[in-house]
């Protein structure tokens, strides 16, 4: 499916399009310290992505291939597990070609390009997530005509990359993508509201999730380290 990606030299999305980005990265700007990994703001900062207008993406994939050889690709549609797998596999992270509805400032279940550029790249400056990211990746490409093994994968990575947690020295902070991208789910995931659970990889596959609605239940790692270091036991489960 990343057949149909293409270059955006010529900005190709509309004056309401770049107004709401800009408005939701205003919004964000104040919670980014407090409530994120620093991992994300220093990857927003060094990605340029805190804009009053959506980022070109040459530009911002300069920056990238210097820091850790990941790039952004624009799609058209929604990745299949195939497209989003092997993107990932090299190296590459697809970004949704639109901007939410401004009626949808706080939250949208299709990825778009605050969730995917603003809430996903800044990651990806980072050489660890970087690299764990392509073995996960990897490993999914295995399991492509394998529906419950690649369901195990599929429901790791949303409760750790897209709406995991994470303890830091300076308190409990969110590290998945997904939280990062939704205004209002940044303040619902570190609130008394959602269960949170430690972090457990087996649990964590065969934990179902729906994508419409704030997540009832969170997972907390102890460290970005206990991810990484977890990916063995990560691959004997969903090989299991
Ligand atoms: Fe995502």
């Amino acid at each position: 499916m990343h057949e149909a990606t293409f270059s955006d030299r010529k900005s190709p999305f509309s004056p309401e399009e770049h107004a709401t980005y800009a408005e939701i990265v205003t919004l964000h700007r104040p919670m980014r310290d407090a409530l994120l990994v620093p991992m994300f703001s220093k990857g927003v900062a060094q990605l340029e992505l805190d804009r009053s207008e959506i980022p070109a993406l040459d530009e911002v994939n300069a920056r990238l291939a210097k820091l850790t050889g990941w790039q952004g690709v624009f799609v058209r549609g929604l990745e299949d597990g195939a497209g989003f797998y092997s993107l990932l596999r090299d190296k590459k992270f697809p970004i949704g070609h639109f901007v939410r509805d401004r009626r949808d400032l706080n939250y949208t279940p299709a990825p778009d390009v605050v969730h995917d550029l603003y809430g996903h790249i800044p990651f990806h400056t980072d050489a660890a997530y970087g690299d764990y990211c392509q073995r996960y990746g990897t490993l999914a490409c295995e399991f492509l005509d394998d529906p419950t093994r690649l369901r195990r994968l599929e429901r790791f990575f949303w409760f750790t990359n897209e709406f995991g947690l994470v303890e830091t020295p300076q308190g409990r902070r969110i590290f998945g993508a997904g939280i990062a991208s939704s205004l209002g789910e940044c303040r619902y995931a570190l609130s008394a509201e959602p269960e949170v659970l430690p972090f457990d990889v087996e649990r964590i596959c065969e934990q179902e999730f729906r994508i419409d609605q704030m997540q009832p239940r969170l997972f907390v790692m102890q460290s970005i380290d206990q991810l990484y270091g977890s990916f063995g036991k990560l691959e004997a489960v969903v090989r299991a």
